[in-house]
């Protein structure tokens, strides 16, 4: 059961001000919907929650059941229960996928796991995510596609059980049956424990499968709107414009790719029929 406050927070990276202020409640077994154009600063409130030591936190506070989660080090922000399923993952050449995960499980427990039950439980969650177990052997994500290292992230969330999953684009790349994979886990998961999600996408096919309990838009570096799911509608019908004429805010960056329709939505509700 853990409650994350951010408040006020300013974040700079290279010493340019990218977060100016986000004030976000994530509260147990709540699934926020982060969304937003591109280039506005979703991935780095991810990354200044986790502890990437390229974001520099210059106000503002983050904090975890009314611990401060800014005095920690990125791992014992892992171990009290945060998680990011990163937008992009490295490619770690030398550290064998397995290996990786049993030391990220045996990290956060006082004695070590024991083989078998780790090749068990690996081995569910590797069907769940229709791996294969030879991929476990391989070198962390390196060659792996874009779909499967993005289905590896969500292996290594289920065997984590974090408290507080962060997803950042976890649906790009997948096919559209690793989608329903991916989706069917974060749904197992919102319906047998507290869990708390903030799950970042450009598509609202993701958000139809998983249901938000509520969206937060951010722009130009703040959270501008919150709400429940007909903000996903009505940026997917009609992007962000919207907002700005609604709010009166000016929005700087000029990419609008995020308006388009995409193939796979069509695709999914298709899968999704059946
Ligand atoms: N490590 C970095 N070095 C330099 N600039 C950075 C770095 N990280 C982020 N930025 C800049 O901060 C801004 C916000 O980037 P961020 O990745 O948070 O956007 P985003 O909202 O996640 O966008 P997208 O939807 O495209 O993923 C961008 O202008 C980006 O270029
Ligand atoms: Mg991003």
């Amino acid at each position: 059961m853990k409650e994350l406050i951010i408040k006020n927070l300013h974040v700079s990276v290279e010493d340019k001000e990218i977060l100016k202020g986000v004030n976000l409640t994530i509260k147990p077994h709540e699934t926020l919907a982060l969304v937003g154009q591109n280039g506005h600063g979703k991935s780095t409130l991810l990354a200044a929650i986790m502890g990437n030591p390229k974001y520099k936190i210059t106000e503002g506070s983050i904090t975890l059941d009314g611990e401060d989660v800014l005095k920690m080090t990125v791992d014992e922000r892992s171990k009290k229960g945060i998680f990011l399923g990163m937008q992009y993952p490295s490619e770690v050449p030398g550290v064998v996928n397995a290996d990786f995960l049993k030391a990220a499980i045996n990290a956060r427990r006082d004695t070590p796991i024991k083989l078998f039950e780790f090749y068990r439980s690996l081995e569910s969650a590797s069907k769940k995510m229709n791996i294969s177990m030879d991929m476990s052997q391989r070198f962390l994500n390196e060659g792996f596609s874009g779909g499967e290292k993005k289905r590896n992230e969500i292996l290594q969330m289920l065997l984590l059980k974090p408290d507080l999953a962060m997803l950042d684009e976890i649906d790009s790349g997948l096919d559209v049956d690793a989608l329903v994979s991916v989706s069917d886990a974060i749904k197992e998961m919102q319906e047998t424990t507290q869990m708390s999600f903030i799950v970042i996408s450009h598509y609202a096919r993701l958000y139809h499968l998983i249901k938000p309990t509520h969206v937060a838009v951010m722009i130009n570096g703040k959270i501008a709107l919150e709400g429940g799911f007909e903000i996903i509608d009505k940026i997917d019908r009609q992007g962000y414009e919207w907002i700005k004429y609604e709010l009166g805010i000016e929005i700087s960056k000029e990419d609008k790719t995020m308006n388009q329709v995409s193939i796979g939505a069509c695709a999914t509700k298709e899968v999704l029929k059946k």
